[in-house]
């Protein structure tokens, strides 16, 4: 297995350019299950979760090809409404073609996608939500079953805003009959990507980005072409990284408006950062000061930037607050960043970090996909060696990470 080699102390140069959205490619490909022929993807990212939504399309009876950064899938053959727990296991997105197959078929049993490293992640919102539109849901052996009942638009209120949960009922929704009013919906712009999609094949929904969306049922969806927006965790990762390398970074394909909340904390932090049509300017020249995060659900501060801002933070004067509210368990990072000298203490959900100026090269190992890409910022920035270990979470959703960072003149390898 592949490690990453980082000899930190380069301060990145240059430009780079952000993949498509990991997180807007997932669901509207689950989403293309119910069109009746050809769709087209293009800025599809090169990551493994993609790889592992293809196969859980394929699976299904969809075909799926590949051509650079467009992905041509098919559905109109697809016939299976089961999605395994083999399957099901190898990614928690895959629980998203549900709301797909249920909307198609009118059933579907799709095996519980079990938790991760981050938190125990149920799917209680999903099935509630499905429930409310008329699908009788029961739990078989592990296995969500779910039948067309007695199907009609419904109001339904989230307990919490679940990004997931929102795009699996947005889905099963847009082929129900009737009106399904959603409220305090997730507003993340993945879901606007998504209900553009759906839109676009025929659909018709309208709010999402609001905290209330409204979605009229109709008969049939066509395929489409349609271009993900661009990554916004992935911009963020490297505006951290231009940020602890003390560097000066441009960024292409990059929607700041997705981003505000971490560029308002970027800034508040000292970094610079200027924006001239879609290329962003990042630069970490000024001294830098601590800061307090806290993760809220967007536009509030994304929990998949924490452990990047926590890998900063251990690096910078002063004493900085992380309180975690969205997952239970996303400190696992901690441990990590202690082997290479940072001074972070855990109280529950709150991380108490102790900025110092240099971190120390070492051994260590990606817990989770944002974790990873913690590690590598931590490498970037120490004295000596890291080696990070663990790459298969990295792979889930970074596009080429070492090649762009090399291409920034970050002294990384990628080798057994
Ligand atoms: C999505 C993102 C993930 C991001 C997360 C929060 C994708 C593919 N993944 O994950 O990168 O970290 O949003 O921004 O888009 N919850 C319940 N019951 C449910 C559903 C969720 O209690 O039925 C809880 C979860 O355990 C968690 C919180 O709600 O504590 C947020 O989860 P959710 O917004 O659903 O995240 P995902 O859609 O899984």
């Amino acid at each position: 297995m592949d490690s990453f080699y980082i000899r930190g102390g380069n301060a990145l140069k240059g430009q780079v350019r952000i993949s498509g959205s990991k997180n807007a490619t997932l669901p509207i490909m689950a989403a293309t299950l119910m069109a009746d022929d050809e769709v087209v993807l293009c800025g599809v990212p090169d990551l493994e979760d993609i790889n592992v939504m293809s196969d859980v399309l394929t699976l299904l009876g969809a075909t799926v090809k590949r051509e650079n950064d467009v992905l041509i899938i098919d559905s109109s053959n697809v016939n299976c409404i089961e999605l395994p727990e083999h399957m099901s296991r190898r990614m928690r997105a895959s629980n998203l073609v549900m709301g797909a197959l249920l909307a198609r078929f009118k059933k579907a049993a799709v095996a519980y996608p079990g938790g991760c490293a981050i938190g125990s992640r149920p799917m209680d919102l999903h099935l509630k939500g499905f429930r409310a539109l008329g699908y009788n849901i029961a739990d078989q052996c592990g296995v969500m079953c779910g039948k067309a009942e007695n199907l009609g638009g419904q109001e339904t209120l989230l307990d919490f805003p679940s990004v997931g949960a929102t795009e699996n009922i947005m889905m099963a929704a847009a082929l129900t009959p009737g009106i399904t009013t959603l409220r305090n919906a997730a507003r993340e712009p993945e879901i606007i990507d998504l209900q553009n999609f759906l839109n676009r094949m025929g659909a018709r929904i309208r709010g999402a980005g609001l905290d209330t969306i409204r979605i009229e049922g109709v008969n049939r969806l066509h395929g489409v072409e349609h271009t993900v927006i661009p990554d916004r965790i992935e911009a963020g990762t490297f505006m951290a990284a231009a940020a602890i390398t003390h560097g000066d970074v441009m960024i292409d394909n990059i929607v700041l408006e997705h981003i505000q909340s971490l560029v308002a904390k970027l800034r508040e932090i000292g970094v610079a950062i200027s924006s001239n049509g879609s290329w962003v300017r990042i630069s970490g020249h000024q001294p830098l000061r601590s800061a307090d995060i806290k993760t809220m659900p967007y536009p509030g501060f994304p929990t998949d930037m924490q452990p990047q801002m926590m890998a900063l933070m251990s690096t910078v004067a002063g004493t900085s607050i992380v309180v975690e509210t969205i997952f239970e368990n996303r400190f696992m990072h901690v441990h990590e960043l202690r082997r290479m000298g940072a001074d972070i203490k855990i109280e529950g959900r709150v991380a108490i970090i102790r900025g110092r100026e240099n971190l120390e090269g070492a051994a260590v190992e990606a817990t989770d996909l944002r974790a990873g890409a913690a590690l590598v910022l931590a490498g970037l920035h120490a004295r000596g060696e890291t080696r990070v270990g663990k790459l298969e979470h990295i792979d889930r959703g970074y596009d080429k990470l070492h090649c762009k960072l090399r291409q920034l003149g970050a002294d990384i390898e990628r080798r057994p």
